[in-house]
């Protein structure tokens, strides 16, 4: 294996249609209008030396080492910042041109310390490179320069160093956090020779707005900004492509390894998702993978009052085995089931589902999107017919308009927000539909043009005014809904929504948005050109979080946002592998490819291969096992890579339920909140430890694959395997690829997806079938997938959940960009520098109300159950609206939140919570017991995990 080097163009590729035609040393090239001759160089696999340079920000001409010579013209002109004409004739190589850039290298390196040898970029540094490349063998001026400003070593940032005496001024680090990144940290400060590279108003990094996604680092052609894993483990010798294992971007890397290590995740500028971007999370927070607090061994109890003991992978299978036979003998076949995992493979949620269905012979079997996306696979399906978001994330560069509901992509999906961002600095306009000021409300060089905040659990209310001003406003794209959509249902739709009740006028009444603002952002998103919608959790964790979905997509029809780039409906998915959880069949009425499992066609094709009838009745949701299971009907579990007991709604009925169990099988990382209920604990294996593939928001299906042995012995494909083989039903997969074609052969949409196949295109997006050999970056462009697109009437229906005179506030709940869901992977890295606690946000006027001071131990309690945190005073969010995040455990915010859930799906309304607050002394006896739980059942683990 081999370090990757990717080639660097030097300057962007340009988006012209028109191709010029020119030659390079004597060698005729085509490249599109507006290329740069350092590129359309580089595209003949000549390099022109660079300094300032490089292929992910625009060209900016300070270096003058890539000079050229044109024929007919005057001077030396930079190759970065002159594009290239019809006809040109370029020569790269002579001897006027070499001397003057020894000219040049001499000047810098005559100011620069030579270190090399003792350099931690040595052999990985583009200035020693360049050096090299224009044959410098002394330096006139000598070595005793005056150096630039060194305001010394900044090593505040856990991840990455800042020696600015190495700093060649270059901008590079500057300009990929304006254009990248989006977050203008940087700026170089002084003039001529004392300029310097700082962040903010002179801050360390640490202090500064700098969010460490790590472009500069990327960026830097010196070790000034390096990563800390090389100045401690060395330079890489080999690397392999793989995907982030965190959020639904899933963005590409570089795992650039020494051995066994991984000296850092370099984003990888082919990955389609992120051209080459990552946040904090994915290129640095992937230290948990070789944490102390993971458990390698397996181990069994009895009861989950005894100790853990340690036994071998046979036995700890076995017993798992033999339980759940027992339990299936005396309780019934339906007592037990099983949660697959959105954050493991496509291939291991496959086998998981595969094995509720045929060892178990139920449908007992849910996943994590129960919790977030139900509403989306059930609302879009519904509409447009398939379970899934509209677009690639390349599309936003072509929308005019882009509407943000219910989602904060700067925390949740920061790659994408940044190349939102970049769309919305050249001139898209913006909505934001939000009870809280994200920061997309105002960041640099971005305004929204319209913020409706909101009141939490009004989305019905306000898309439906939404669309009564298109409605009645005469904006509707007749000819597209005539053309694509059922025209009788639209026309009920349109007179439901014309209603007078559903004007901005009635509704501002109880959303609190004002009307003039609804009327606004309504004309703008129907008549500003492409209209583009990107929506999160808070659209679908509410008691109507399907009907907003379908309001949502009514909106697109209405207004022919649907079928090319720049529009579309665009769900952002929280966890890695979301998309792909549900595309693998993990709910309990539909197999892969969202078939329902009454359909006898669909139930035979399984049942041929899988050689065991299937059951045609739906099973059971997760809410509904722990119902059944408080019930005494439902004793039996196996849930791979899920902290049910800190992601799901009201803590204490999913704690009730889980000890009712007489056999809880938990495969995962560490001993989650949720093992604290287990007889049997699987340990499970990192995404750096094992070979398949994820499937992001975008339905891109990509390769993650193995760059370590896994230290718990086995990928989690292979445990499963494992104890379906224990059960008596034979599973025998060679590799990852056969569990990929035995998904290709069940699954329609994945008909032409195979592991060759991702190797040779990168990646694919679904549907990949014979219709879309290549895949479907972009839905419904000459038809919808059902057929006509369905018009469906949204009634808001208030939620049950009320403020009142006990429960004033509202409390909301999301994420923060540095943490990640429950936090067990980010919170054992130095993420926990940016967040040590979750705490509560709260208005100044009710902070005020209550003597609640910043900073100050606050109780927050609904009528489920109580915690406690600090409160953060802050005017993001509005009065009488509160926001937490829920990413630690001595938090648990969850045991606040109740059993509301969407109609119909079942997905908890965790966005919505009547809440009171108040002044507390510090954590409740609850947290404090809690607390001392969680550290008994680490000492238990402890000693087994150090005997490793
Ligand atoms: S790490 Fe990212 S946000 Fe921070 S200064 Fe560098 S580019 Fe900007
Ligand atoms: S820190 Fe690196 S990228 Fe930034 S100006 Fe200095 S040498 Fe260039
Ligand atoms: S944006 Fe998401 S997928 Fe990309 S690096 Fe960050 S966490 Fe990983
Ligand atoms: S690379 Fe062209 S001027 Fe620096």
């Amino acid at each position: 294996m081999s370090l990757i080097k990717e080639t660097d163009y030097g300057t962007p590729r340009s988006k012209a249609e028109k191709m010029v035609s020119l030659t390079v040393d004597g060698v005729q090239v085509t490249v599109p209008e507006g290329t740069s001759i350092m590129r359309a160089a580089a595209e003949l696999g000549r390099e022109i030396p660079k300094l300032c340079a490089t292929d992910m920000i625009e060209a900016f001409g300070s270096c003058r080492l890539c000079l050229v010579e044109i024929q007919g013209r005057n001077g030396t002109p930079a190759s970065c910042t002159t594009p290239v004409a019809e006809g040109m004739v370029v020569m790269t190589q002579t001897d006027r041109l070499k001397r003057l850039r020894k000219g040049v290298m001499e000047l810098y390196i005559s100011e620069h310390p030579l270190d090399c040898l003792t350099c931690s970029a040595n052999g990985d540094c583009e200035l020693q490179d360049m050096a090299g490349a224009v044959g410098l063998r002394e330096v006139r001026y000598g070595y005793d320069g005056k150096r630039h400003p060194n305001p010394g070593i900044d090593d505040s940032n856990p991840y990455f160093t800042y020696e600015p005496s190495k700093c060649i001024v270059c901008s590079r680090c500057v300009r990929a956090c304006e254009e990248v990144q989006g977050t203008f940290a940087l700026t170089i400060a002084g003039r001529g020779f004392e300029s310097v590279v700082s962040p903010s108003m002179a801050e360390p990094f640490l202090q500064s707005e700098c969010v460490s996604c790590g472009a500069c680092v990327q960026a830097c052609p010196t070790a000034t900004l390096n990563e800390k894993s090389v100045i401690q483990i060395g330079t890489p010798n080999h690397s392999v492509v793989t995907t982030c294992a965190y959020c639904g971007v899933g963005c590409s890397f570089k795992a650039e390894m020494r051995g066994e290590e991984v000296v850092r995740m370099v984003p990888y500028k082919d990955g389609k998702a992120n051209r080459g971007h990552s946040c904090i999370k994915g290129r640095f927070a992937y230290g948990y993978a070789t944490h102390n607090d993971r458990v390698l061994k397996p181990m069994i109890r009895s009861k989950i009052t005894d100790p853990w003991r340690e036994v071998s992978w046979e036995e700890a299978i076995n017993y798992a085995a033999s339980e759940f036979k027992r339990i299936q003998a005396k309780y019934g076949r339906s007592s037990v089931g099983g949660i697959t995992s959105s954050r493991c493979t496509n291939e291991e949620t496959f086998l998981v589902q595969k094995l509720i269905r045929a060892a178990f012979g139920n449908n007992n079997v849910d996943t994590c999107a129960r919790v977030c996306h139900s509403p989306t696979g059930y609302g879009l399906k519904t509409t447009y017919g398939t379970s899934a978001g509209t677009q690639d994330f390349d599309s936003v560069q072509y929308a005019d308009v882009v509407m943000i509901i219910g989602a904060n992509p700067t925390d949740g999906h920061p790659v994408f927000a940044s190349r939102m961002k970049k769309r919305l600095r050249e001139g898209a306009k913006l909505i934001i539909v939000d009870p809280r000021r994200i920061d997309l409300v105002r960041t640099p060089h971005i305004e929204a043009d319209f913020h409706l905040p909101l009141k939490p659990g009004t989305n019905v209310a306000v898309i439906t005014a939404l669309a009564h001003v298109i409605v009645t406003e005469g904006l509707v794209n007749e000819k597209f809904v005539r053309e694509r959509c059922d025209w009788d249902e639209f026309q009920e739709w349109a007179a439901f929504v014309a209603d007078k009740r559903h004007s901005p006028e009635e509704v501002e009444k109880y959303t609190g948005v004002p009307a003039d603002q609804i009327r606004g952002a309504a004309r703008l998103y129907a008549t500003g050109g492409n209209g583009a919608i990107y929506y999160g959790l808070g659209v679908t964790e509410h008691s109507q979080g399907s009907t907003t979905v379908m309001a949502i997509a009514n909106l697109a029809m209405a207004t022919g946002n649907i079928g090319r780039e720049g529009v579309g409906v665009n769900p952002l998915r929280g966890q890695n592998n979301v998309q792909g959880s549900c595309d693998m069949g993990s709910f309990p009425h539909e197999v892969s490819g969202y078939r329902h499992v009454s359909e006898d066609a669909t139930r035979a094709m399984f049942e041929t291969l899988w050689g065991r009838p299937l059951d045609e009745e739906p099973g059971l949701r997760i809410p509904n096992m722990m119902d059944a299971a408080v019930d005494g009907s439902f004793k039996g579990i196996y849930i791979q890579g899920e902290d049910i007991l800190q992601s799901d709604p009201n803590t204490q009925h999913m704690a009730a339920g889980l000890a009712a169990m007489e056999c809880v099988v938990v495969q995962d990382l560490f001993l989650v909140e949720t093992a604290n209920y287990a007889h049997v604990f699987l340990p499970g294996s990192t995404f750096l430890e094992k070979t398949g593939t994820f499937t992001n928001a975008e339905r891109r299906i990509q390769m993650v694959r193995k760059v370590m042995t896994p230290k718990n012995g086995y990928e989690d494909w292979q445990i499963t395997c494992m104890l379906s083989n224990a059960l008596g039903y034979p599973m025998n997969y060679k590799n990852p690829s056969e569990i990929m074609d035995e998904i290709a052969a069940l699954t329609p949409t994945f008909a032409d997806v195979s592991y060759k196949k991702l190797d040779e295109l990168g990646s694919v997006q679904w549907p990949c079938n014979e219709k879309a050999p290549e895949g479907t970056p972009i839905m419904h462009i000459h038809g919808f997938s059902r057929g006509k697109g369905k018009f469906v009437i949204t009634e808001y229906v208030a939620t049950d959940e009320k403020s009142g005179p006990r429960y004033p506030l509202l409390l909301t709940t999301g994420r923060i960009l540095s943490q990640y869901n429950v936090g067990a992977q980010t919170r054992r890295t130095a993420n926990v520098v940016w967040h040590e606690e979750d705490v509560l946000e709260i208005h100044p006027h009710d902070a005020e109300q209550r003597g609640v001071r910043d900073g100050d131990w606050v109780k927050l309690a609904s009528r489920a159950g109580e915690t406690t945190l600090r409160a953060k005073i802050t005017e993001r969010v509005a009065p009488g609206v509160v926001y937490t995040t829920f990413h630690h455990p001595t938090t648990q915010v969850n045991v606040v939140t109740t059993e509301f859930s969407d109609w119909a799906t079942n997905c908890p309304e965790y966005k919505v919570t009547a809440v009171q607050v108040m002044p507390s002394n510090g954590p409740s006896e609850w947290q404090e017991e809690y607390e001392e739980l969680t550290r008994q059942a680490r000492r238990i683990a402890e000693p087994l995990v150090a005997a490793e």
